[in-house]
Order: C-alpha cells, then structure tokens, then sequence
C-alpha cells in the first residue's frame, strides 16, 4: 500500500527519508512526499508519480534540521495527484499514514461542522486535523495522539511529526506493520513500515504491535498502550538470531513469505513490463527464435506441474485462452508422464516449479521434449535441473521460498501468467493497444494491493480462531476464482490439516450439496466479475441447507456481505489480476488457524519442500 519513514537523529533526514523510501517504493509509487524541519519551521515537498520527481524536486533543498518524515503513496481515499500526496500537514502538525481509515466519512463531518479547511481527498488529512485540534489544547503530542487514537476505526499506521518540538516524533499503529529502528550509539531513531528502509543504519528494532504507540522525546522511548498504560517491548538484534534477520520479526518463514507478496510480484513483473508505456515485453526467453515467433506459430499450450504449481497452471489456463484464443491444457506431472500423452506438432509445453526439482514435473519436461515439444520452464531457483532442461526460461524472482507451503511463489507465478497470455495475445493479433495498457496498469497496480489486503490481516486472524470447530470445509469458485478455490483448500489441508475440498461453485448441485450441514463452513471466492451473480445463486442453495458462508468479495458487496458469517474484502481490479488478491486472505486464514492450533507452520508433517522422488 504505503511505504512510511520516520526520522529523528543526527544526520540529514532528506538523505536518510529518501534512501529508506527507495526500499519501500515497490508499496506505491502514485506519489511521494517529505516533510522536514527547517530552522523551526516544516517544510514540505511532495511529488505526483515516482520516488524520482520527488529527488527531482529535493536535489537543490537544505534543511536545517533533524526531524523528518516521508511516504510514498499507493491511492486508496483520492487520486494519485499532488495535493493528496502525503506528508499531510494541518497547522504544526505533520503526518504520514498507511492504510485505511474506516470511519473518514463520520469525522470528516464533524470536523467540517467545527469549519476544518479540508485541503485534500484523503482520509489520511483528517488524521491530521484531530491530532491538531488536540494539542490547540493541551500542548501535548502524546496525549494528542492518544485521544485521536481511540477516535479511528479501520487499519492504518501513522507517524506524526509537531513543529513546535523538534526532539520528538510519535507513531501507532492497527493493521498495517510499524517498526521503531533504534541506534543508541548515535541517538538516531526510525519508524518504518519495513525494517529493509532502515537496515543500513540499525540492526535494533522493536516491532508495535496492533493499537499501541511509540513516544521517543529527548533520547528517550517509551511505549504505550491506546489507552495510555505503559508497556515494556521487547528489542530484536536482528544480527544475534541467524534466523531472526532472516524471519524478519516474523513469528513463522511462512508469514513472512505471505507478507514478502507486494515485492515478489514486483521482482517477478519488474523485467517484463515497460512501465512507462504499460507495456509488455517479454523478450529474451532464451528460445533460439525471436519470441513473437514463437508464440504466433504454436498452436497449443500444455501446463505440466505439481501441486500449487499445478492450480497456478489452472489460472493461466483461463486468461491465455480467454485473451489470445489459444488451446491450453493443464496436467498433473504425474499423471502426464504415465498415460502416454498426446504433444500434437507446434505444441509449447510450459512447466512450472517453484523448486525446479520436483521429480514428476521434470520427468515430464524431459518425455515432452522427447517428443519433439518446444519447452518453457517456469522456476523460482534458476539453474535448477527443470530449468536447466527447458528451451526456454521465466523467473519468479520471489527470493527464497522457506515454508513449506508455497505462497509468495504462486503469486509471482500467477503475475508471470498474466504477462504470458498478454504477449501471447500481443504476438497473435488478439489484443489492442488500449487492452494491453489497461491489463499493465492492473497487474502494476497488484503489489499495492496486496499491501492493502495484509493490512486486514487482523480480521482474517480473528475470524480464523472461529473456525476450528467446523468439521470441514468446502471451497467454491468459478472462471479464476476455481483455481484460487482448490488452492485456498490445499492450504488449509496441508497446514491444518483439516478436510478441506475445492469444488466450482456450479457443481454443488451434483453431489457436494449432500455434505451442507451447519458444521460444514463455505469458503467462497467471489470477486466482482461476470460470474458473481452465478455464484452467489449456488451460495443461496448452500444456506438454505444451514451451511455457514466466508466470502472474499470485491470491496463492500452488500449481497455476499449479507448472506456470510465472514465477508473479507479484496480491492477491485481486472479479472485478470484477480486471484493474486484473493488468494491472499485464504493464505492467511490457513495459516492464522493452523498457527492457533499449534501446529508447525513453517514444517507440516509428512511435507517436504522440494519433491525430488516420486
Ligand atoms: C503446497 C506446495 C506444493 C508444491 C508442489 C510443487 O503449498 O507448496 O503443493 O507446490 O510440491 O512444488 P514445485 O513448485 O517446487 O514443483
């Protein structure tokens, strides 16, 4: 969603804010701002569009002083123009937010009855404008931030900087990750958003958690609760625990990975796509023909995987046949190698393996090319043997996947269909400019939005301790959201190990509707698309037998809302793009219940990485 850094020390904070937001631009680049203490005074430069206008901007600026905050911007509440950027100022008060501020609406009204001059379209100013109103009173930024704390609903994290005390910053959070960096030797303090904006400078973190605030005044930093009682916090050395910097705070490998999505499918998009002319560019794949060549003479795709792997082939199955027209089969390596499978001439066989070792899809990779297919491989770890095999070569460039349960790995795998179908498509004559431009937009847009799913993450906790005493779980989906079912179903099994199946929301009715009893929880995946209103029909018919719904539905949609125990929420985008948010909260749920039921998350049992035997 945002990236947010707070600074208070003894170096420049310009250069400090700036090098730390170039790590987190990957959470939004709509916008970017600074606000900085200059002689007393904030001042404050905010620039539309990427990191680099606002460098741009700061290149000839000095600032006297030692205090500062900075953002940068993914647009939820107004456009992506300069007067919405972030910092926000009202009066002495600076502030820089991420997340969502459920209520704006409620206090928006109330500040404009007591004549607020509301400057921008964001819910992040009003922020801004309760913490000002407060210390008019009391001259007290803590005690400021505290009573506008107990006045906001939703999932955000905010640093807030007052002109009038520049040895002070203060920071809270609910939802959305805060992190104070801490360097004693130097008296420098740092409220990030992610400990990679700070690691340069500190090693000494403490991480917030949900509705408590830092206060670090005059070389001193306390924490407190949202009601004011104070709290001892506990500092992580991230270089004493070998697995400690490489979990990064994080309770499991797993979590981490979940939360590691925003910049994975930006690593995996990152050297495909020309983001200024949303264009997609998938050149060098290594074949030994130019790569349109390629694609406008094949005249069938076979996906061949395992697992995870194998639903991420389910996904690309429907949107390259959808946009370029082009047969695409998917296969279980397994069973492909065995049944002796027809590779009709021009047929492209496309495996996908976050390993590249896994035993069945590499046996198949190796009988396709015997049977004179062209091969593409889809791996994470390059230069493994299923990579080594293929002609051609995709990267996830996720980064290394250490839970056992693929998470990170899918979604990159899943952006990575997206610009398949796209320059398939492209290459075939099947997609306009303008198609092409808005599909790009949507998957750049996919890495903030995850961001904007995580930060709920609270709710999909809470609602995941409920759900132990169902005795199993059905899984529903149509077009995308089917894969996306069987996924969220294998997630649950394998971590908690609970019964979970994943079914296409249209074949209820011919056998699963006999299992719908008030113990059996409905998990349903329905974006807002051309299907919903099919699906939500099936869900009717589920009810009605007493079965109890979980919906992951686009935005507020009022009638899945209504008819669910549980309504999490995805932002909207193209259907396209869809299952890499919609996953997000079944990854969650999975691991949420599993880690409640005290099992290892990071390690189930009978479960290995990397499936090297058959
Ligand atoms: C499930 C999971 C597995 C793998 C499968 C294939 O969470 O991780 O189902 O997807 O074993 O592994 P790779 O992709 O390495 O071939």
């Amino acid at each position: 969603m945002c990236g947010i850094v707070g600074y208070l020390g003894p170096q420049d904070p310009k250069n400090i804010i700036v090098e730390g937001l170039k790590k987190l631009e990957y959470r939004g680049y709509d916008s970017a701002g600074v606000a900085i203490l200059n002689d007393g005074k904030t001042k404050r430069v905010r620039a539309e569009g990427k990191l680099k206008n606002l460098e741009e901007k700061l290149a000839g600026e000095k600032f006297n002083g030692h205090l500062g905050i900075g953002h940068t911007r993914w647009a939820t509440h107004g456009a992506a123009v300069e007067r919405n950027a972030h910092p926000h100022q009202v009066g002495e008060i600076s502030i820089v937010h991420n997340g969502i501020i459920e209520n704006y609406l409620e206090i928006k009204q109330e500040l404009l009855s007591r004549g607020a001059d509301i400057s921008s379209d964001t819910d992040s100013e009003l922020v801004a404008h309760l913490i000002n109103e407060e210390i008019k009173k009391t001259q007290n930024l803590l005690q400021a931030v505290q009573t506008t704390l107990s006045k906001l609903i939703g999932a955000f994290s905010v640093v807030v900087m007052w002109e009038k005390s520049p040895d002070e910053l203060v920071a809270f959070k609910d939802g959305p990750p805060l992190i104070v960096g801490l360097n004693a030797d130097k008296n420098e303090y740092f409220v990030v958003s992610d400990v990679q904006a700070a690691l340069q400078h500190t090693k000494d973190y403490v991480y917030l958690e949900d509705r408590e605030v830092v206060h670090i005044q005059n070389k001193d930093v306390k924490y407190y609760s949202a009601l004011g009682a104070p709290l001892k916090k506990q500092v992580v050395t991230l270089d004493w625990n070998p697995e400690q910097i490489e979990k990064m705070g994080f309770k499991h490998f797993m979590l981490k990975e979940i939360y590691e999505q925003p910049r994975a499918v930006a690593m995996a998009i990152q050297p495909h796509i020309d983001t200024d002319k949303h264009e997609v560019n998938l050149k060098n794949l290594g074949f030994d023909k130019p790569v349109d060549e390629v694609f406008k003479s094949i005249e069938r795709i076979i996906f061949v995987a395992c697992g995870t792997s194998f639903y991420a082939g389910n996904v690309a199955q429907y949107l390259i046949e959808q946009v370029s027209g082009i047969p695409v089969q998917v296969d279980i390596a397994s069973e492909f190698r065995y049944r002796k499978p027809i590779i009709p001439k021009n047929t492209l066989v496309i495996t996908i393996s976050q390993s590249g070792e896994t035993a069945d899809t590499l046996a198949a990779i190796r009988m396709a090319k015997e049977k004179g297919a062209l091969t593409l491989s889809i791996t994470n770890v390059q230069r493994s043997s299923i990579d080594r095999e293929a002609h051609g070569h995709l990267y996830m460039n996720s980064g290394v996947e250490v839970g056992v349960a693929s998470t990170k790995a899918f979604t990159s795998t899943l952006a990575l269909a997206n610009l398949l179908a796209l320059q398939i498509a492209k290459a075939r004559g099947t997609l306009s400019r303008a198609q092409e431009q808005e599909y790009v937009k949507s998957l750049l847009a996919i890495p903030s939005q995850i961001e904007v799913v995580l930060a709920f993450d609270k709710y999909f906790s809470e609602a995941s301790k409920k759900l132990q005493d169902f005795k199993g779980f059905l899984y529903l989906g149509r077009g995308v959201s089917y894969p996306i079912a069987l996924e969220g179903a294998l997630k649950l099994k394998e971590l908690a190990y609970m019964h979970a199946e994943g079914y296409a929301a249209g074949e209820m009715k011919h056998g699963p509707l006999a299992l719908i009893d008030a113990r059996m929880a409905i998990v349903v995946v329905a974006p807002t698309d051309e299907l919903i209103e099919k699906t939500i029909s099936n869900l009717q018919e589920a009810k009605a037998r007493g079965g109890k719904i979980i919906s992951i539905g686009t935005d507020e949609n009022p009638s899945l809302k209504s008819m669910s125990e549980y309504y999490l929420s995805i932002p909207a985008t193209s259907w396209m793009t869809s299952p890499l948010l919609s996953v997000v909260p079944l990854q969650l749920m999975a691991y949420h219940l599993a880690d409640s039921l005290g099992y290892d998350v990071d390690q189930p049992r009978n479960l290995a990485k990397s499936v090297t035997v058959e």
